[in-house]
């Protein structure tokens, strides 16, 4: 079994999605020592371009046309990406909310996974997502309150990121949420850090447990 720790968080022990998503991953190394653990820090790790080249190989594979030579060597670079991400069962996600979406780095990480015919395809039905029987545990730091029916409309990453997930066909799907980490100031934050994580380490003892 293969787990793909992303990271959007350039913050690393600060960060409050990286300490939950860091706990989660202690407790399933814990149960399952077995698993392979590849890390992904989008902060760190150089990610390729998605500029005119490689959108250039997106559209050939979409309007079935060949791609130019320098299409197709950008293109390269993207499947690297696909396959890496396609290769792993369970996807662990630390996102910090930016501006009541997802950060940069992982709206560009999307750009390069997402792809016709290798994360998802159109069929005569519509859109189908190819990552089948895929778990996804997303960890989602928020500095507000978005729990309450007056915010909820302004959160943009928790829904966007599970919707885009479940658009490669990832269907299985456990967010987890910490936050407020700004709002109700340090001691509420101190305290729903500590219940994120033991909802954290709980989850991962359940889907440990579930896993083949
Ligand atoms: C560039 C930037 C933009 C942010 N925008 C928002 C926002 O729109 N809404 C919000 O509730 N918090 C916002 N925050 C606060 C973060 O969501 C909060 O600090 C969260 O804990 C960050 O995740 P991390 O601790 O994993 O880095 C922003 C923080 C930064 C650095």
């Amino acid at each position: 079994m293969k787990l793909l720790y992303i990271t959007a968080s350039p913050r690393d022990q600060h960060s409050y999605s990286i300490r939950v998503a860091d706990a989660f991953l202690a407790a399933f190394q814990a149960k399952r020592p077995d698993v392979t653990v590849v890390k992904r820090d989008l902060f760190l790790d150089p990610l390729v371009p998605f500029g005119a080249d490689a959108a250039a190989g997106k559209y050939a594979i979409m309007h079935g046309t060949t791609a130019s030579p320098e299409a197709e060597v950008a293109f390269a670079g993207v499947k690297k990406v696909i396959d890496e991400f396609a290769s792993a069962d369970l996807y662990l996600f630390a996102i910090p909310m930016w501006n009541f979406g997802i950060p940069y780095v992982l709206k560009h990480y999307f750009d390069v996974i997402v792809q016709p015919g290798f994360t998802f395809t159109v069929t005569e039905q519509g859109y189908a997502g190819l990552l089948q029987g895929k778990t996804a545990v997303p960890v989602f730091a928020q500095g507000g309150d978005y729990s309450i029916p007056e915010t909820a409309g302004y959160d943009h990453q928790k829904p966007y990121a599970e919707m885009i997930l479940g658009y490669m066909g990832i269907q299985d799907v456990h967010s987890l949420v910490v936050g407020p980490t700004l709002a109700a100031g340090r001691e509420v934050a101190g305290e729903k850090l500590k219940e994120a994580i033991a909802a954290a380490q709980a989850l991962a003892a359940k889907l440990a447990a579930g896993t083949p």
